[in-house]
């Protein structure tokens, strides 16, 4: 993707140092191994110093010392931070929150979207960038502005949610109608007859229409979507053959935009992904946001375009990132699939609102632990560059769907304790745990080559969602279903007649009503297990009862079930279950659906990973994420310590260690877990 191999940098930002500091810089990026740096990030105020003024001359000299030192350069478009003039000259671009507060300019990202005159001046800057530099032999990736994500409920938003509604729903008396059914209008006297009745949802007296919201939701998303296509495009103009990026934040409990669309219109998924919990829980979200970002680019090589190099300070959370994490950090993105691993930035400011945010280069300079282990990072992305390029292939899915989560996003559900994100990362984590690799997949999308699919929470599924997965098990794939999916339509109504409506037919049960618990009381099954905050009055209609509730009101009734259906099986979870037998009834899926592990055998918390290139060659990524040493049977060339490991003697890998393994040619058809044990 890059001319580099994989690519290792950071955000850089000389606009904040003086001339000696660059000259230090050019050094130590040397040192580093350093070839990919993002320019430009928030620079707009001093490359627009006025409307229609430019001024180029220190990015000119910075690209130019860049490309004589070796390093590319991912060109931004300044766009996430307006500078003062604009502001001053286009107060109606400043964004006004949800309570009808209009903003002011002094932070960054301070500006509407939808606003006409903001559109107009961010694809101005982004054409004038590509003019300049779209032929500059530094160039090498366009990182269109930062972060898509800010919100407004201003009026330029309120005309853009009409405008996008009137094509969803239809011009005229009819489109109107269909949304006013779409949108349940006749509960508390909603009805609209005309569409500049239609607002945001604003700040209102008690709650919103869950319809209204979820629209709401999506326009937003692809109004920022249609931002960042304006862009782009204006680049293309002038510069068609460099890919075009936006670094996409995977934060731990929103999702501003759906990153499916997004991913479907970068030239190269990026993200960025922060570490909020120490120990192996940071390692298993890592690879969460890993897998997440390779799957929403449909398996293609990606970037992991920031992580924190140190301690990262924001609100109440602090995680310093132990020694070894940096790099062990690092080739977990690269084991998951991305062919870059950068960083949030490369010298730490001494100024601003983030002058507490770590760099490659902390404020201590380079004699230092982050400064080396830096170092180390990048001189071991350039002796394993031979992986760029290469894929990972899972057999098993976890089923996404920003609709979904945005619609459990309503205040008043059965129980106030649905929470969608912690309920994928357990499934994720109960696969991370058994060494299994898996995507992440949409409903909506060809699912065929996954022998099995977990479907947590997947409260809101769309017609076409519903029947693709109907499809899936009918032609043998094993689905499991988690308790609250299926339950609303594309419109977040209610399908009547019985829950989980969308998989009735698949589960082959009928559920008659919801009993949520309390969270601290767990209710007991048959086979020991324990549920909690949730159960369902489930009516068998074909499905087997795999355990049944023990005790309470639903005593004696079904809390797991399993249905074949055509040439396929559909499993259904009732309950909240504890990790320990939601682990085990993922290994009993896993076992029915014949999928292994990478390598088995492997201590909890050691991580196998393979990447898979086109012409048969592998690599094995081995990650020891524990505070012990493990002894683990794999075979090939540590391309780490550039030594041979041979299968009869153990690879010693280190507490907090890593090892990527090229792997012995062999069909790689044959790698998994079986096939290595009995050689
Ligand atoms: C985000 C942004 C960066 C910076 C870092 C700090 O990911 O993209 O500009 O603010 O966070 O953690």
């Amino acid at each position: 993707m890059w001319r580099t191999g994989l690519a290792f940098g950071g955000d850089y930002n000389p606009e904040q140092w003086d001339a000696q500091t660059w000259r230090e810089d050019d050094e130590l990026m040397r040192q580093a191994r350093v070839n990919l740096v993002a320019v430009g990030v928030f620079s707009w105020a001093l490359l627009e110093p006025e409307e229609g003024t430019f001024d180029f001359k220190w990015l000119d000299e910075t690209l130019e010392r860049l490309h004589e030192n070796g390093v590319d350069v991912a060109l931004a478009t300044p766009t996430a931070s307006p500078p003062p003039w604009f502001s001053l000259a286009h107060p109606e671009a400043l964004p006004v929150n949800a309570d009808g507060v209009r903003l002011t300019h002094g932070s960054r990202d301070t500006y509407c979207a939808a606003s006409p005159a903001y559109r107009r001046a961010a694809a101005r800057i982004a054409e004038v960038l590509a003019e300049r530099y779209g032929h500059h032999p530094a160039l090498a990736l366009w990182h269109i502005h930062n972060e898509y994500g800010t919100w407004c409920w201003c009026d330029a938003a309120a005309a853009a949610f009409r405008r996008w509604l009137r094509n969803r729903y239809g011009e005229g008396p009819d489109g109107l109608a269909a949304l006013n059914a779409a949108w349940g209008t006749a509960f508390w006297s909603q009805h609209y007859t005309s569409w500049e009745q239609i607002r945001p949802p604003r700040a209102t007296q008690y709650l919103h229409n869950p319809s209204q919201s979820l629209d709401f939701r999506r326009f937003w998303s692809d109004e920022l979507l249609a931002a960042y296509r304006e862009q782009r495009d204006a680049i293309r103009r002038y510069c068609p053959d460099v890919p075009a990026t936006t670094n996409m934040m995977l934060p731990s409990d929103y999702q501003p935009v759906d990153l499916w669309s997004f991913g479907r219109e970068v030239d190269v998924v990026a993200i960025n992904h922060y570490i909020w919990v120490s120990g192996v829980d940071g390692d298993a979200d890592t690879a969460f946001s890993a897998d997440r970002a390779r799957s929403f680019g449909g398996g293609r090589p990606w970037l992991l375009a920031e992580q924190a190099g140190g301690t990262i300070t924001l609100d109440s959370r602090r995680v310093v990132k132990e020694p070894g994490r940096i790099l062990r950090s690092s080739l977990a993105h690269i084991a998951h699939g991305a062919d870059g691993a950068m960083f949030f930035q490369w010298r730490a400011s001494k100024a601003g609102a983030e002058m507490w945010h770590t760099g490659m280069v902390p404020h201590a300079g380079a004699d230092t632990r982050i400064f080396r282990e830096t170092t180390e990072t990048g001189v071991a992305l350039e002796k394993i560059a031979e992986v760029a390029g290469s894929v990972i292939s899972a057999d098993v899915a976890i089923l996404m769907d920003s609709d979904a989560w945005w619609a459990l996003d309503h205040p008043i559900l059965p129980s106030p304790d649905f929470n969608y994100l912690r309920e994928v990362k357990r499934a994720h984590r109960a696969l991370w745990d058994a060494n299994v690799s898996c995507d992440i997949a949409h409903p909506e999308q060809d699912l065929s080559r996954y022998r099995l699919l977990l479907a947590p929470s997947l409260y809101l599924v769309s017609d076409a969602g519903a029947a693709n997965l109907r499809r899936y098990v009918e032609s043998g794939g094993v689905l499991l279903v988690q308790y609250f999916s299926g339950i609303v339509d594309e419109h977040n109504q209610v399908r009547t007649g019985g829950y989980p409506g969308a998989f009735r037919d698949v589960l082959g049960i009928r559920v008659e009503e919801f009993h949520p618990l309390t969270p601290d009381v767990g209710v007991r099954l048959s086979d020991g297990a324990t549920g909690r905050a949730w159960s369902e009055h489930i009516h068998p209609e074909g499905c087997a009862v795999i355990a049944t509730y023990a005790e309470g009101l639903l005593s004696g009734k079904p809390a797991i079930t399993r249905h074949d259906f055509g040439a396929g099986a559909g499993w259904y979870v009732s309950t909240n279950l504890d990790n320990e037998s939601y682990k085990a009834v993922v290994t009993r899926l896993l076992d029915e659906a014949d999928v292994r592990p990478e390598l088995a055998g492997l201590p909890p918390g050691v991580e196998a990973v393979r990447r898979c290139a086109d012409d048969g060659r592998s690599w094995l990524f081995l990650l020891n994420n524990t505070d012990d040493d493990v002894a683990v049977n794999a075979a090939g060339r540590d391309l780490l310590t550039e030594t041979t490991i041979a299968r009869a003697t153990p690879l010693c890998l280190k507490a907090g260690a890593a090892a990527v393994l090229q792997e012995p040619a062999t069909d790689s058809g044959q790698r998994k877990a079986g096939a290595l044990d009995g050689d």
